[in-house]
C-alpha cells in the first residue's frame, strides 16, 4: 500500500531571541554567529508553555490549515528530547486535548532526527495496513534544557513544533525510507538527566544539552553526503532527479558544506536554522511547512529528507509532495 503527508503545519512560539540579546548575556558577537552558524534569530517558548502545548498548537494550526479531520487519528507518534515530564508521554497527552477515541500513542527519542524517524514508522504503519491515519508530532522546547552561561551551544538553539499526517495514497507519496545509529558518539550531544556516564564516558548530570561541536559537525559532514546516495540508491534515483534537499536544519554552514560534497545546489536545500535556529525534530517540518508558504513545494516534486543528531543517529526518506 501507498502513503503520504496529506497535511502538515507548525506552531512558532512568539519569543524571539535575536543575535544582540546573547551578546548581552555572553561573549559573543553577531558576526561570530551569523559567519560560524547563519542564525539570526530563534524562538523561545513562554515560561507558562510546556512542550506539550507547542504540541497541541502545531496540531491545532493543522486542522485550521487543511482542514483536516483528527477524531479518527489512530496512532500518534512524538519526536521529543525535551519532555516536561518522562510519564504520561506528550503523545497521550495531545490525545486527551483533542479527545481522540482510539488512538495508539507514543513518545519516541531520536533527537533532531527524530520527525523522519517518526514519517518513517508511520510509512510503515500504514502500508503495511496496520493503521490507517498516523499523527506524527515533533515538540522541542530546547529553551528549557540549554545552559546561558556556555557560549558554544546557548547561541544554537530554538523552540518550534511541526507536525503532519500520514495516509494511505493511490500512488507512492512516500518512498523506501533508511536510518541508522552511531553509539559510540552518544557522549558528543547529550542531554544529561540522571546518569553521570554515558558507554563508561564522565558526563555532565545537570539536565542540560552539551555537545562537543567540531566532533558532531564533522560526522555530519562526513555522514549525510554517503547516506544520501545509499537513501537514492535503494530508491534508484539520482541527487539530480532531488527538487528540494531537505537536510536537519543545525547550522547553514554545514548544510553549505554537505551540498559542495554532493555538488548540489544550495539554492534548492529548504533550511529553517537561519531563522528559528537549531529546533531539534522540529527544523525539518520547519522548512518544508516554510516551502510550502512560499509557494516552492509542487505537486510531484522529489524531496529528500535526512535528519541526524545525538545518538548519534540519523534517518533520511524521499517524498513525492
Ligand atoms: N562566540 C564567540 N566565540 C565562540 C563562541 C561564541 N558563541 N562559541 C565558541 N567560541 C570560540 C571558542 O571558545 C573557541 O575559542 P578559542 O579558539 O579561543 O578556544 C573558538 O570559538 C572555536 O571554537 P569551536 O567550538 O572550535 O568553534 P567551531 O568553529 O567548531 O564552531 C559550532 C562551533 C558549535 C558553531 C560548530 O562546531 C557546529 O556548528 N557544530 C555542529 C553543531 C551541531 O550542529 N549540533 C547539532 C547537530 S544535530
Amino acid at each position: 500500500m501507498h502513503t503520504k503527508i496529506t497535511a502538515l503545519s507548525t506552531y512558532i512560539p512568539e519569543k524571539v531571541l535575536d543575535n544582540a540579546y546573547f551578546e548581552a548575556i555572553v561573549d559573543t558577537s553577531d558576526e561570530w554567529i551569523t559567519s560560524r552558524t547563519g542564525i539570526h534569530e530563534r524562538r523561545s517558548i513562554a515560561p507558562d508553555e510546556t512542550t506539550t502545548d507547542l504540541a497541541v498548537r502545531a496540531v491545532e494550526n493543522l486542522t485550521k490549515e487543511s482542514g483536516a479531520a483528527i477524531h479518527d487519528v489512530d496512532f500518534i507518534i512524538v519526536s521529543t528530547i525535551t519532555q516536561e515530564q518522562n510519564m504520561p508521554s506528550i503523545a497521550s497527552q495531545v490525545q486527551n486535548y483533542f479527545q481522540i477515541p482510539a488512538t495508539g500513542a507514543i513518545d519516541i527519542t531520536a533527537a533532531c532526527a527524530g520527525f523522519v524517524y517518526g514519517i518513517s514508522m508511520a510509512h510503515s504503519l500504514v502500508a503495511a495496513g496496520t493503521y490507517k491515519k498516523v499523527l506524527v508530532i515533533s515538540a522541542e522546547a530546547l529553551t528549557k534544557f540549554t545552559d546561558y552561561s556556555d557560549r558554544t551551544t546557548c547561541i544554537l538553539f530554538g523552540d518550534a513544533a511541526g507536525a503532519a499526517l500520514i495516509e494511505h495514497n493511490e500512488t507512492e507519496g512516500i518512498l523506501k525510507p533508511i536510518s541508522g545509529t552511531f553509539g559510540d558518539g552518544g557522549k558528543e550531544l547529550y542531554l544529561s538527566h540522571i546518569a553521570d556516564t554515558i558507554n563508561g564516558t564522565s558526563i555532565e548530570a545537570n539536565n542540560r544539552i552539551h555537545q562537543n561541536g567540531r566532533a558532531v559537525y564533522k560526522w555530519a559532514v562526513q555522514l549525510v553526503p554517503r547516506q544520501v546516495k545509499r537513501l537514492l540508491d535503494i530508491n534508484h534515483l539520482t541527487i539530480n532527479e532531488i527538487d528540494w534537499f531537505v537536510p536537519h536544519s543545525a547550522n547553514l554552514r554545514m548544510i553549505e558544506a554537505i551540498c559542495a560534497e554532493m555538488n548540489y545546489s544550495m539554492d534548492k536545500v529548504l533550511e529553517s536554522v537561519t531563522r528559528y535556529g537549531n529546533t531539534s525534530s522540529s527544523t525539518i517540518p520547519l522548512a518544508l511547512h516554510e516551502g510550502v508558504k512560499q509557494g516552492k513545494l509542487k505537486q510531484g516534486d522529489l524531496l529528500l529528507l535526512i535528519g541526524f543528531g545525538g545518538g548519534l543517529t540519523y534517518s533520511g526518506v524521499i517524498i513525492r509532495w
